[in-house]
């Protein structure tokens, strides 16, 4: 998890480096790109390859975690037919086109390159937000992961170049940066209030929850946050308006700095938030919905390479398994169940409607998701079969 947390953190910081150097050059101080122009585009493809690297890298490590050792081969096909793959893949396309469009690209109609600078870079968080916790619970949910991943992104990079960036002496463009940034940070605040709140509630049931390492990783990323806005407050009505009275500069550069380190601090540990394991409240119920995706949350499950696809098994509350296939073609499966002793135990299906009937057979399309379960419980037992007329087995345990 302390590696995963660490590359998500390090995509995170990415995202707003590449997307921020974008925004900035074009929304929040074009008159300040001419002096700072060297630094953003270092910032830019710094963002890019960090992007990149933390992508792979983070795709490697599921992999690797889920069958237990890193094989090219099984990358490859990691890549190609599951969810989390093919989403890396399109996010490596998609900074390749956020680099194309650089600062701004002179040769297209402004109108136009912004279009497409904003489309390119919702598409690229819809990359990541896709294989979020939120990202696999319904399109409302999706959207409000979305939402505010574009608004930290938005905010925590304007304000990022704005403070860094070489220009400290040009007090007309720095005035009129400071007053963009301020409307940009205060809608990009509330948004991230709203749906923030809206995100943990999703995740976070009942004040016990805030015990468990989600809930206390949420509560210390409000507290932060809630530092942060108050520096922006400071930094905005205090501070900012000393850059019109006077011609004293320093203390809204330093406020400006600080609050761009907390906001690194943020994503440090919104970085942890997105890899430990949400504490929703699944007990008494059917099985939970499935999370369709080979994103993060196969930690502790298994992703089995067989019959020309990927077969993904993750362990549900109440001993049930959602069980994915992730292949091109559609697959013939055959399942039994055994004890760890060989002994035969009774293996049920529940279908969407939530009926329960024995299984022995199916035909599964790519994609497709079931629940299985055990007729009696067991700690833990044997799922054996066969995918496309290869032989598989796997231990899976309750616990
Ligand atoms: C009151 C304020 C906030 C609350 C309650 C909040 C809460 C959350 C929650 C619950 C998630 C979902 C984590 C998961 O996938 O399990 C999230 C994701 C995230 N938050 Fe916040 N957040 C707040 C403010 C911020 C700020 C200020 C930033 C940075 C500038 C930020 C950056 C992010 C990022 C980058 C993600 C990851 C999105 C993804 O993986 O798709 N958040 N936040």
């Amino acid at each position: 998890v302390t590696l995963l947390a660490a590359l998500k953190a390090s995509l995170f910081v990415g995202v707003v480096l590449l997307v921020g150097a974008g925004a900035f050059a074009r929304f929040v101080g074009p008159e300040l790109v001419a002096g700072a122009r060297r630094r953003l585009r270092r910032g830019l493809l710094a963002g890019a390859g960090l992007l990149l690297a933390a992508s792979f890298a983070e795709a490697v490590a599921v992999m690797t975690g889920a069958i237990g050792a890193f094989e090219l081969e099984r990358f490859a096909e990691y890549l190609l037919y599951t969810r989390h793959g093919q989403l890396t893949l399109a996010r490596a396309g998609l900074v390749l086109a956020l680099l194309a469009l650089g600062l701004g690209n002179g040769r297209l109609p402004r109108t136009a390159e912004r279009v497409a600078f904003v489309a390119s870079s919702l598409a690229l968080l819809g990359t990541i937000s896709a294989v979020s916790h939120s990202g696999v619970m319904g399109v409302p949910a999706l959207l409000g992961d979305l939402v505010h991943l574009a608004a930290a992104s938005l905010w925590a990079g304007a304000l990022g170049y704005y403070a860094w960036a070489p220009c400290w002496r040009e007090r007309e463009a720095l005035l009129s940066g400071a007053r963009r940034l301020g409307s940009i940070g205060v809608w990009s605040v509330v948004l991230l209030g709203l749906t923030g709140a809206y995100l943990g509630l999703l995740h976070v049931s009942g004040f016990a929850s805030f015990a468990t390492p989600y809930g206390s990783t949420l509560l210390l990323k409000v507290k932060l946050v809630s530092l942060t806005v108050a520096l922006a407050f400071v930094n905005r009505f205090a501070l900012a308006p000393l850059l019109e009275s006077e011609a004293r500069r320093w203390p809204l550069k330093l406020g400006v700095r600080l609050e761009s380190l907390l906001l690194v601090g943020v994503l440090l540990v919104t970085g942890a938030l997105t890899t430990l394991e949400p504490p929703h409240d699944h007990l008494g119920s059917a099985p939970p919905p499935a999370p369709a995706t080979a994103g993060p949350v196969l930690v502790g499950s298994s992703a089995l390479p067989v019959g020309g696809g990927i077969l993904l098994l993750q362990p549900e509350d109440g001993g049930w398994v959602t069980l994915t296939w992730q292949g091109q073609r559609g697959a013939e499966v055959t399942l039994a169940a055994t004890s760890m002793e060989g002994g035969p135990l009774e293996l049920l299906l529940v279908d969407e409607a939530g009926t329960q009937r024995p299984l022995a057979g199916l035909s599964l399309a790519p994609q497709q998701t079931i629940h299985l379960g055990l007729l009696d419980h067991a700690e833990s037992w044997l799922l054996q079969g066969e995918v496309n007329g290869t032989p598989f087995t796997i231990q899976v345990s309750a616990d």
